[in-house]
């Protein structure tokens, strides 16, 4: 008996870095999947497939950890999602296999798909039924555990699909569902030099060195309430000209990479009505909006993009075959 899950990745359209000073983000589900097999096992053992870990493997058996391959470190950092989501099921005799196209730690959310995907499958497995609200609150508080800090922008875009607007209020976290028109995108994916952590850690001691810093954060919640706007009407122009500003933020605040910068410049010169930064930066994700999408997705292979994808439109969320 085994049941598979499939989870989309995701970009975050407008509002990273904001989201996590309570502003609001725009995320959307991409169709691109990480896929968890979850089978009852004599022991508790963690297999992936080809690309996330490159045919790493790791089988804990009575309390010992057999790593093959690469540094246990680097390993354990990719596992620890896994580890953390059984911990929170509670559950012991399980094998996870999971195959993905996308490198962990690309920028496309892909911890959260390996968190959201492994849930829905050992739930299903154990015939435990949670609908997707409840899978990405508790895939949001593995995060919580693996990271020390994390938005639920990630696992709510992997567990729910579509487009969300993320934001805090007073009494806690919302998300509201954004009926997005299908828009073109562009999606290219470069070599990432800092970790997410350190990233945002960055821009933390960069508002505290320069307080006024804080309304960038601010300036950037407010444009992404009007994007959301851009994408129920598919207004493209609008949505790049929005893109275009927050991306010019976001170098302000020092996470943008020499060669993403040139990327989204040579993205826009191809044709693109818009392009940004997309995630937490330091290399990543760029994404760009626009009709041209063979030219635009060219001019970020050339600018040395490892990956590019096109997509057009939101996937829905995690589900189970
Ligand atoms: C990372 O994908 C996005 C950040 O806003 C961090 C977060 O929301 O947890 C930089």
């Amino acid at each position: 008996m085994r049941r598979t899950a499939k989870a989309p990745a995701k970009v975050t359209l407008f509002g990273e870095h904001a989201v996590v000073y309570g502003h609001p983000a725009l995320v959307m589900a991409i169709p691109i999947h990480v896929t968890a097999v979850a089978e009852f096992s004599e022991d508790f053992s963690l297999e992936s497939g080809p690309v996330i870990l490159k045919h790493l493997a790791l089988a804990i058996s009575e309390g010992e950890v057999k790593v093959i391959g690469r540094t246990r470190d680097e390993v354990l950092r990719y596992f620890s999602y896994i580890l953390e989501a059984l911990k929170v099921l509670n559950v012991e005799k399980v094998k996870v296999s999971l195959s993905s196209p996308l490198p962990v730690g690309a920028g496309l959310g892909t911890s959260a798909a390996v968190t959201v995907s492994t849930i829905a499958a050992v739930s299903a497995l154990l015939n435990r039924h949670m609908d997707r609200e409840e899978i990405a609150n508790l895939a949001w508080e593995v995060e919580k555990r693996v990271q020390g800090r994390a938005s639920p922008m990630d696992t709510s875009a992997s567990a729910l699909g579509g487009v969300l607007l993320i934001g805090k209020e007073a009494d806690g976290w919302y998300r509201k569902r954004v009926r997005a028109a299908d828009v073109p995108l562009v999606i290219g994916l470069f070599r990432k030099r800092k970790s997410t952590a350190e990233l945002v850690s960055g821009v933390a001691e960069l508002i505290t060195r320069h307080p006024f810093a804080s309304t960038i954060m601010k300036t950037i919640g407010e444009l992404t309430e009007r994007a959301v706007e851009s994408l129920e009407k598919g207004d493209l122009a609008l949505l790049g000209e929005l893109m275009n500003i927050n991306h010019g933020l976001l170098e302000a605040l020092g996470i943008v990479t020499k060669e993403v910068a040139n990327a989204v410049h040579s993205a826009r010169l191809a044709g693109a009505l818009g392009a940004k930064v997309s995630g937490a930066g330091g290399g990543g994700a760029v994404i760009a909006v626009g009709d041209d999408v063979d030219e635009i997705a060219a001019a970020l292979k050339a600018s040395g993009a490892e990956r590019v994808f096109v997509v057009k439109g939101a996937a829905r969320g995690v589900h189970v075959e």
